[in-house]
């Protein structure tokens, strides 16, 4: 009994830290690119390292190691994510004249680029990171590896082992019959030359060698690269180019992610303004699977206070924008990034300073969690030049300016006030250079204020009770009375007032991940939850993991149900909370390419199925092969029927009066007009291809278990024979 006490001790001390899974709007993103922030250690800074730091194509020498060693200075932000540059391996040569320093042109996704560190760094900085209540998101390219053209052409490595690169692979290439696309590891269409349909999705992203996620072994080894890193402590991903991969793989990918834990994963879909014929209203208007980064947002931002431009405008674009989502709250609010030409560099204004500010503190109190750009605290810019690579500077630490003030006042605002947080979203009053609005949650309410126009004195409606309230920015004071508050406003200024009263019932604000199949971890964030209770999830009762007044962590039941959302209902107290909204998946799930032939038909078509993956109408493509196609996550050893339907992503769907059929069994599902006949009701196995090199990681943990298990196993017996 001793000998298996202590090895369940030992495992206990080597177990990979649990990660720590917080309810992410209560948090502030920083986001880091590695080689510009800390050089921590100087050996691992070649080859292609400048040390003078003058050639921006170059690596400069930071690495996980100085991120660590930098943690202090991060915290004192108040943030509590951590957004890293990928750190995956990279190609090991230069092309179209740059190092790969940005990280972005992958060769291994089961190692960790040597100039970035090791895997034990990428551990230690995780553990270190916890102690301070910080969790780290990884950046995370399963789109594309490295230029297919120059450098490496594409190399691909499975934990060293050579698999392929861009000419080996052309070789083995065929053409689906259901897609006409060309492919094996990777795609084989060329670049993407028009930025919609087919090619979008299946060319190479600026000659990108581009994955070809259907295929078994990708799909697996993809997987297993991000499974190494939420092994290791990851709390979520930022997924890069998220626009060029299909909907329905990512939902698949993610899926096995959550398994996992209740991570928080968001995406890059590069997209300046939601144009409704562009994907992305597509994205928003019946998917939201996933939350993107607000790059329209930033946008209209830096347009209005960095240029010229109506608050009340911008007022009226953000109120409809926020209205796309089911969760406009987990969306990601950034005012800086890597691809974009930083605040300060733009703006060409006396009172730039100024603005920024106001930019700064609006993108840190509009619906969203903020990301801050490392070095936004200290006005970071170049003077070399302005976009990439010139945004991307070696990192000036000084968290003692406004910025960082601002920065750090409305971190620690959002943790403590809920309307910040989760609340709603509602314009109470703009003008030209004036806007305020009021954002509600339960009994936590929060009004901001800015004025970019001349002093004056402004009268607003709000039903606040009677008192006077202080701005959490400046101090400035607000009266309130009678329903109406008055303020006085100076030039280019912002306020944030707020008030945090008592919630004396279940209230939810947040759902992590909001999109689950049964048996999944979903963290329910919000106010009034008590001391216990029970949860419901599409009326039925979820298993209760961990519960106190904010935060819940529960396990998805089963549901038998064809809904697309279920609803969430938190019980307490003999209180019960409004329903949330959680994008359900029926479990077991794989990605599929479902295929239709279409030689009667035309147009612009859609499904609908009975299956909750298939309750909101998924867009076709149609394919040189006569075939229209999508790819969905599916339920295998299923049977489902879907309607077909024409029309536009902004427009009303018409029904074709159409029905068709399909089973799940491989990753390949062809329709019918016929009801196929199932055998048997046993899910069959999913035909795999075989693994070319088995995933193995540089993580020895799983080996170390393995081995401290048969020994405790080894020790019991031992014992028992006494
Ligand atoms: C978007 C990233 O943010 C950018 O920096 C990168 O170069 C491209 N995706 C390609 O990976
Ligand atoms: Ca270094
Ligand atoms: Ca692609």
């Amino acid at each position: 009994m001793r000998a298996a006490l202590a090895v369940i001790l030992m495992l206990l001390l080597v177990l990979p830290p649990a990660g720590a899974h917080a309810v992410p709007e209560r948090n502030v993103v920083y986001q880091v690119m590695v080689d510009r922030f800390y050089d921590g250690n100087q050996s691992n800074n070649g080859p292609f390292y400048d040390p003078s730091k003058s050639n921006y194509r170059l690596y400069w020498g930071g690495d996980l190691e100085g991120l660590t060693e930098r943690l202090d200075y991060i915290q004192s932000l108040g943030v509590s994510m951590i957004w890293v540059s990928p750190l995956n391996d990279n190609i090991n040569r230069m092309a179209h004249g740059s190092a790969p320093y940005h990280g972005y042109w992958t060769r291994d996704y089961k190692r960790i680029e040597e100039h970035f560190g090791t895997w034990r760094d990428f551990r230690r900085l995780v553990k270190e990171a916890e102690k301070r209540g910080i969790c780290v998101i990884v950046d995370y390219v399963p789109n594309h590896s490295n230029p297919s053209t120059d450098g490496e052409f594409g190399s691909l490595y499975d934990n060293g082992t050579f698999v392929t690169d861009y000419y080996r692979d052309t070789k083995n290439a065929t053409v689906n019959p259901y897609t006409g696309i060309r492919k094996n590891v990777y795609h084989h269409n060329g670049n993407i030359f028009t930025w919609a349909g087919i090619p979008l999705k299946y060319a190479n992203l600026f000659g990108l060698a581009d994955f070809n996620q259907l295929d078994p072994w990708v799909d697996s080894y993809l997987t297993e690269g991000a499974l190494l890193f939420v092994n290791s402590g990851a709390c979520g991903f930022r997924i890069d180019a998220v626009k060029h991969m299909e909907l329905g793989w990512l939902e698949a990918f993610y899926l096995r992610l959550y398994s996992k834990a209740p991570l928080f994963i968001y995406g890059e879909y590069y997209s300046l303004s939601p144009d409704k014929t562009d994907d992305l209203y597509e994205l928003y208007r019946y998917s939201n699977v996933s939350p993107v980064l607000n790059i329209p947002v930033r946008e209209d931002i830096v347009r209005t206070l960095g240029f010229v431009g109506s608050l009340e405008t911008l007022s009226r674009t953000l109120e409809e924008y926020y209205s796309l989502f089911v969760y406009p709250n987990k969306e990601l609010n950034f005012l800086d990034s890597h691809d974009l030409v930083r605040f300060l560099n733009e703006a060409k204004r006396k009172d730039a300073i100024e603005r920024f500010h106001m930019a700064l503190a609006l993108t840190m109190t509009l619906p969203g969690i903020p990301v801050i750009y490392y070095g936004d605290e200290s006005y970071l810019v170049s003077g070399d030049g302005k976009g990439d690579p010139y945004n991307r500077p070696m990192m000036v630490f000084n968290n003692t300016t406004e910025a960082a003030r601002i920065i750090r006042t409305l971190a620690e605002l959002r943790k403590t006030n809920d309307a910040l947080a989760f609340g709603d979203f509602r314009t109470v009053y703009a003008n030209y250079s004036v806007w305020a609005f009021e954002r509600t949650f339960g009994s936590h309410g929060l009004l901001v204020v800015m004025n970019k126009g001349s002093p004056g004195n402004l009268t607003l409606p709000l039903d606040w009770e009677n008192g006077t309230y202080r701005d959490a920015l400046t101090g400035a004071e607000m009266r309130v009375s009678g329903g109406k508050a008055f303020l006085e406003l100076r030039h280019n200024s912002f306020y944030v007032f707020h008030v945090e009263g008592e919630q004396n019932e279940p209230l939810i604000g947040s759902v992590t991940p909001y999109t689950a199949e049964p048996g999944q971890r979903i963290l329910i964030g919000g106010a009034g939850f008590g001391s216990s209770g029970r949860v419901t999830i599409g009326g039925v009762e979820a298993r209760v993991l961990s519960w106190n007044s904010t935060e819940i962590l529960v396990e998805v039941p089963e549901v038998k149900t064809e809904n697309a959302w279920l609803d969430v209902v938190v019980e307490t107290g003999g209180k019960a909370s409004e329903p949330a909204k959680l994008r359900y998946y029926s479990g077991n799930d794989v990605p599929a390419l479902i295929a239709i032939n279409a030689t009667n038909l035309t147009g612009r078509l859609w499904i609908k199925g009975n299956l909750s993956e298939l309750a909101e109408p998924r867009p076709l493509l149609r394919s040189s092969t006569g075939y229209y196609f999508t790819v969905a996550p599916l339920p295998n050893g299923t049977a489902f029927s879907v309607e077909l339907y024409r029309g536009s992503s902004w427009g009303e769907l018409e029904p074709l009066n159409v029905t068709l059929y399909g089973f799940v069994n491989s990753m390949v599902v062809v329709l019918t007009d016929e009801p196929p006949i199932v055998e048997t009701e046993t899910a069959p196995a999913m035909p795999t291809t075989t693994i070319v090199h088995r995933p193995i990681g540089e993580n020895p943990l799983p080996y170390l278990l393995a081995a401290l298990l048969l020994l405790g196993a080894a020790l019991i017996i031992w014992k028992k024979r006494g």
